[in-house]
C-alpha cells in the first residue's frame, strides 16, 4: 500500500489513493448504459407488445381464453347465473370459486367478506336496492349503481367473469353471518329454480355454440 501513488491534496490531513476503476470495469458499466438505451428502444418505446408486462397481458389472456374454452362464451341470462350459482350444477363448483376468487378481489373492499355489507349494501339478506330479479345482478355489476358508488365492471372484466361472479353473488343469500350491515331496499322474491332445459344442456354445448376467443380488449 505504501508504494501506491497518493492523490495531491489532504482534507484536514485525510488523503486519497489514486485508484482508478479497473478498464474492464469501467467499460461494462459504459456496455451497460449504451445497451441499456437499445433495450428502452426496443422494449418500451418500440412497438407495442414487446415489453414484460405486454407479453404478461397476453399471455393471462390466452390463459384465460383457454379456461374459459370449456364453458363458451356465457350471456348473462337468469338461467346461467342461477346454474353456475347452484350446487345443483355438478362440476360446475369449481367456476363458482372462481367466481369467488373474482369478488374477493374486486369486491371485498366494499361489500364485506361473504358479502355481509360495508360502504355496499349486504348482499346475504333478502333485501336489495337495484336487483328485482336474478340478473339484475349483472346489470348492476356491469353497469354500475348508485351514481358511481358501485363502479361498473363492465369493461374492467370479461363477460364471463360477470356471469360467475354474479353467481357467486346470487349464491350468497340466504348465507348468515354475524355483523352485516342492516338491510337496505326492499325484499324481493326468492330466486327461482333454474330451468330444466339450462340444468340439462351440458357447458360444452354452449361452447360448441358460442366463440370461445371473446378476450378481454387491450
Ligand atoms: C367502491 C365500492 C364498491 C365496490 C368495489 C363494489 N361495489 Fe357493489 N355496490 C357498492 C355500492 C355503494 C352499492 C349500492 C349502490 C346504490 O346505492 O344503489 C353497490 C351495489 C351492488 C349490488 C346491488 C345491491 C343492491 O342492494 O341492489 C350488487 C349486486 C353489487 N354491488 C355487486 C358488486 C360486485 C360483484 C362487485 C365486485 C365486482 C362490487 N359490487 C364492487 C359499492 C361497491
Amino acid at each position: 500500500m505504501e508504494n501506491e501513488p497518493l492523490i495531491q491534496h489532504s482534507y484536514d490531513g485525510i488523503q486519497e489513493f489514486d485508484n482508478p476503476l479497473p478498464g474492464w470495469w469501467k467499460w461494462m458499466f459504459v456496455g451497460s448504459i449504451v445497451y441499456s438505451m437499445f433495450y428502452a428502444l426496443f422494449f418500451h418505446i418500440g412497438a407495442p407488445g414487446r415489453s414484460m408486462t405486454d407479453q404478461y397481458d397476453a399471455a393471462l389472456a390466452a390463459n384465460t381464453r383457454l379456461q374459459f374454452s370449456e364453458i363458451g362464451d356465457l350471456q348473462p341470462t337468469a338461467d346461467n347465473i342461477l346454474l353456475y350459482s347452484s350446487a345443483l350444477a355438478k362440476g360446475r363448483k369449481s367456476w363458482l370459486s372462481v367466481g369467488q376468487t373474482l369478488y374477493k378481489t374486486n369486491c371485498v373492499s366494499c361489500h364485506g367478506l361473504d358479502g355481509i355489507g360495508k360502504v355496499g349494501p349486504n348482499l346475504t339478506d333478502d333485501y336489495f336496492k337495484n336487483v328485482h330479479k336474478v340478473e339484475d345482478i349483472a346489470r348492476v355489476i356491469t353497469q354500475g349503481a348508485g351514481n358511481g358508488a358501485m363502479p361498473a365492471w363492465g369493461t374492467r372484466l370479461l363477460p364471463n367473469e360477470i356471469v360467475l361472479v354474479s353467481a357467486y353473488v346470487a349464491s350468497l343469500r340466504g348465507t348468515e353471518h354475524e355483523g352485516g350491515k342492516p338491510p337496505e331496499g326492499s325484499e324481493i322474491p326468492p330466486w327461482p329454480e333454474p330451468s330444466a332445459s339450462a340444468a340439462d344442456t351440458p357447458a360444452e354445448k354452449e361452447a360448441e355454440a358460442g366463440q370461445p376467443d371473446a378476450a378481454k380488449e387491450g
